[in-house]
């Protein structure tokens, strides 16, 4: 089923150049980007974009966290997206995620675990509008699609 996804380089990712390693893997895999910007994201829409954790303890944390430097979001669309993006990214925990993963090869925190990635349908919809307004994703054509 064609999805779309929200991916987010946090500020560690960007801060260790990592930018586009994470691209060339989701790319190498087949998925499409509709959508990619650098922004600074400000505590309110932070606080939104987690609000499913405010009652965690690290709450407060992730919030001042993400909003330290500049961060990447971009919305990658393909078959079944949400979850192909979850496994490329790794269990949360970059300990304890799987070598290969982008947070099993260059994570070894669950704070700075490099990238943040939609869990389900529900928090795209959440997510998406915190980054993205509908005209800014671009339709168009690789030319090669026949071959993934
Ligand atoms: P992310 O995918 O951005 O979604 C929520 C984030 O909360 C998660 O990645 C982690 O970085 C962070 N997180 C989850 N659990 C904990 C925890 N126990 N302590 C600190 N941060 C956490």
């Amino acid at each position: 089923m064609q999805e779309r996804t929200l991916v987010l380089v946090k500020p560690d990712g960007v801060k260790r150049r990592l930018v586009g390693e994470v691209l060339r893997r989701f790319e190498a895999k087949g998925l499409k980007l509709v959508g990619l910007k650098m922004l600074s994201l400000s505590k309110e829409e932070a606080e939104k974009h987690y609000s499913v954790h405010k009652e965690r303890p690290f709450f407060r944390d992730l919030v001042n966290y993400i909003t330290s430097s500049p961060i990447i979001a971009m919305i990658l669309e393909g078959n079944n997206a949400l979850s192909v993006v979850r496994n490329i990214c790794g269990s949360t925990d970059g300990s304890k995620a799987a070598p290969g993963t982008i947070r099993g090869d260059f994570s070894i925190s669950i704070e700075k675990n490099i990238i943040h990635a939609s869990d389900s349908q529900e928090s795209y919809n959440h997510e998406f509008p915190i980054f993205f307004k509908n005209s800014e994703l671009l339709s168009f054509e690789y030319g090669d699609e026949v071959l993934f």
